[in-house]
Order: structure tokens, then sequence, then C-alpha cells
């Protein structure tokens, strides 16, 4: 297989690290090697003392970039969630790594503060945390992503189905083994109008 990477782009809980990990099982049960770098996991390694300056900000998008080019020139997938809210350095990526899939998580700031899973939105707004993203920081949203799903207004398995058709559209991976759920309805029905299954 050829190795590319996937990279999830989007505010602070728009649902990039969920849709990375479903993403990553369903990339694993067609039989390729996924591994999902996850903005909070690398900030406390790899990223360990960056903080979220433009300057620091892009340094971990760089050394993110790096590790997905290693996985993608060994044939891997790599499947990167970072908010990473600048263009230039996700275009840089994207032209270091050649096989590049951007996927833009659109959700609307009220939304994402509405989720707050680790309550940051609350601490934003209340002046506790500067400079947080889409509340008193900067998010350029892509132009021109391969993908955009809008988290805000689609189900998971919605915003899922999307990704995957393009993957599947772009060549990059294997249709899935037996039927979809749609195809197997049609064929039960089928079966039932000739008076097979009653
Ligand atoms: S990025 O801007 O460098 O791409 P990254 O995805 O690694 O960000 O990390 C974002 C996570 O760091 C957020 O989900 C949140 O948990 C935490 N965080 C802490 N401070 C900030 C901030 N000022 N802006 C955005 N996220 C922050």
């Amino acid at each position: 297989m050829k190795g590319y990477t996937v990279w999830f782009t989007g505010l602070s809980g728009s649902g990039k690290s969920a849709l990375a990990n479903r993403l990553a099982q369903e990339i694993r049960k067609r039989g390729q090697t996924a591994e999902v770098i996850d903005g909070d996991v690398i900030r406390r390694s790899v990223s360990k003392g960056l903080g979220f300056s433009q300057e620091d900000r892009d340094e971990n998008i760089r050394r993110v970039g790096h590790l997905c080019s290693y996985l993608t020139a060994t044939d891997r997938v790599a499947i990167a969630a970072c908010i990473s809210p600048y263009a230039s350095i996700r275009d840089r990526n994207r032209d270091l790594i050649g096989n590049f899939v951007e996927v833009y998580c659109k959700c609307s700031v009220e939304e994402c503060a509405k989720r707050d899973p680790k309550g940051l939105y609350k601490k934003a707004f209340a002046g506790e945390i500067k400079g947080f993203t889409g509340v008193d920081d900067p998010y350029e949203a892509p132009e021109n992503p391969e993908v955009m799903v809008e988290t805000d207004k689609e189900t998971i398995d919605q915003s899922l189905g999307t990704i995957l058709a393009k993957l599947e559209e772009l060549g990059y991976l294997p249709k899935p083994d037996g039927l979809t759920p749609e195809e197997e309805q049609a064929v039960v029905e089928r079966l039932e109008s000739l008076g097979y299954l009653s």
C-alpha cells in the first residue's frame, strides 16, 4: 500500500480526536496500518514545553508534520488531530508529505464552547486563559480542504462516511469487504420480492 496522511484541523472541541480515532479503527479494519497523532498527546511528549504563541504552535505543527512524513514515507497512514490554526504551516506540511488529505472540522465557537469537554472555553471567556483559539486567538480555516465536515450539523457517523468516501475516491482506501448496509438491504428486498425469504 502507499502511505498517506489525513490531517484534521479545527477548533478545540470540534471533534477532531473523536473522528481521528473512529477513522483509524475503520482504516485498520480495511487492512491498513494507521497511527493517530493527537495534539493533546504530542504536547505532553514531543512538544513538551511549547506554548500557544504563533511561533510555538507552528513549531508544534512542524514536528507533527515530520512524524506524519515519516509514517507516510514508510507506507503507513498518519492521522493528525491538532488545531493547526495557521494555514501556511499546514500547507508546508502538505508539500513535505505529498499524500496529504486535509479534513476541516467546521464547528461554530458557540457549539465548541457548549461542548467544552475540558472546561477551557469557560476559562478563556472568563479571561483566565489568554490567546485561546477561536476566542481571542485566530483560526485560519482551510480554503480548499479535500474534505469539510460540519460537526455541529452532522452525526459523527455522517462525518466519518464523508471522509471514508473521499479516501476511497482518491484511491487511498480500498472499499470495505462485503456489502455496505444499503447494498445488503437491497439484496434482502430483492430476495423477499422473489419470495425466497418468506
Ligand atoms: S495547536 O494550535 O498547536 O495545533 P494543539 O492541537 O497542539 O494546538 O493543542 C490544542 C489543545 O491544547 C487544546 O485542545 C486545548 O486542550 C489545549 N490548549 C491550551 N491552551 C490553549 C490555547 N491557548 N489555545 C488552544 N488550545 C489550547
